[in-house]
């Protein structure tokens, strides 16, 4: 993969810059700006060295038109405060007033297009309609960095055909994802283990499945573990339970035992009778979950357990809340992953999504981890062993 240095010179030139600002918005204020920061170091990278910087990203799902709710005005503003420098908003994304506010650059300028999913041949499917989208975008630069590592996964124009069309480079960003999610997934120093949680087993059969052949332990947690426990004959109450997936997971099971893969799983349960914050919570053994009630998070003995097995890990990747730690009552689990990874000598990546975020509003010295992603979906597709066409498209 080829680094922003191998594109030569580029004081003067137009260098687009995808980066994956999709951040958690409450109204237009900005939750967490985690993605915002990790996009920083490219980005300031690219303005010392004289370029004329013009950012491109997607911020939710509108639905192929100009959204004010999915404007990147919040971003705009976020990010110029981080760099400490204005950063123009462009009012469409590759329109008259993109190609005014790229033309009125100068070296060492940033400016921001909006909201890349306003035009709906980002994320088409049809290979024509996204690469006359792709011409657009790429007309309004001289080279492309793809930073986004967010979006990666995503066969989508701003990610994947525009890098067809100019010298490419993978950013920072991509590039540190990248190598640190090699360095999980190939030839990991063992102890191996991984940490899964998340409301749904279904989002992760991929990640299980390709991780039975390689991880030493896997400790499950979260919503999905109901359908782990129901799969064993046990009952959950009134807890997420998949019941679709009980004979694959029932399968998972039997493989991991087949192949010596520790599969560790709750003894105690946290429930409570509603998905309340304010409902009351009580602990209880994890084969004895009362019908009435549902589990919101791992107990106290489940939580010493897993922090052990994290303990002499070599290699430590977690995707996935180990409970509702929005709620304060059900957050010790999440919370004691958390800290058990950062005071891991071993290797440790958090993935992306709700357990980067957790780790952010638990407090957390982020410092304490070895890595911690940006993407969700892409670095649980790289988990799966998937090829993801935005990192592919940068190899050639
Ligand atoms: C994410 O939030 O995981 C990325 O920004 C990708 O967003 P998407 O799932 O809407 O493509």
């Amino acid at each position: 993969m080829k680094t922003i240095e191998d594109l030569g010179e580029l004081r003067g030139k137009r260098v687009l810059v995808r980066s994956d600002f999709n951040v958690p918005l409450d109204g237009t204020t900005i939750t967490d700006d985690g993605r915002i920061r990790a996009a920083l170091p490219t980005l300031q990278q690219l303005l010392a060295e004289g370029a004329k910087v013009v950012v491109t990203a997607h911020l939710g799902r509108p639905k192929g038109s100009p959204d004010p709710k999915y404007s990147l005005a919040p971003v705009a503003e976020r990010l110029g405060e981080l760099l400490d420098t204005k950063v123009t908003l462009a009012k469409d994304t590759v329109g008259e007033d993109a190609r005014s506010v790229v033309g009125g650059l100068v070296d060492g300028e940033v400016a921001l297009l909006e909201n890349v999913r306003f035009d709906g041949r980002e994320t088409s499917k049809d290979d024509a309609e996204r690469g006359a989208f792709a011409d657009e975008l790429a007309a309004l630069a001289d080279a492309f960095v793809s930073d986004g590592f967010g979006v990666v996964h995503r066969k989508q124009a701003s990610v994947y055909d525009v890098a067809q069309r100019l010298p490419h480079a993978a950013g920072q960003l991509v590039f540190k994802e990248i190598d640190s999610l090699r360095r999980a997934t190939e030839d990991p120093e063992r102890p191996y283990v991984v940490v899964l949680g998340g409301s749904k087993v279904s989002d992760k059969l991929g990640v299980i499945a390709n991780l039975l052949g390689k991880a030493d332990r896997l400790l499950i947690g979260g919503g999905m573990v109901f359908t782990f426990l129901a799969a064993q004959g046990h009952g959950v109450g009134r807890s997420l339970l998949e019941e679709d997936q009980l004979e694959t997971v029932r399968g998972y099971l039997a493989e991991a035992e087949e192949k010596g893969v520790e599969i560790v799983l709750p003894t105690d349960i946290v429930v409570a009778p509603e998905f309340k914050a304010d409902s009351p919570a009580t602990t209880v053994a994890a084969d004895a979950i009362p019908d009435d009630q549902m589990g919101l998070d791992i107990g106290p003995e489940s939580q010493q357990a897993f922090a052990a097995k994290i303990a002499d890990a070599r290699t430590i990747v977690w995707n996935g809340p180990m409970g509702v730690f929005e709620f304060e009552a059900f957050s010790a689990g999440t919370r004691a992953v958390a800290q058990a990874m950062s005071d891991a000598d071993g290797f440790t990546i958090v993935g992306g999504g709700d357990s980067a975020a957790a780790v952010r509003t638990l407090g957390f010295d982020e410092t304490t981890f070895s890595h911690i992603s940006t993407g969700g979906g892409a670095s649980l597709e790289f988990l799966e062993g998937k090829t993801l066409p935005g990192i592919a498209v940068l190899e050639d």
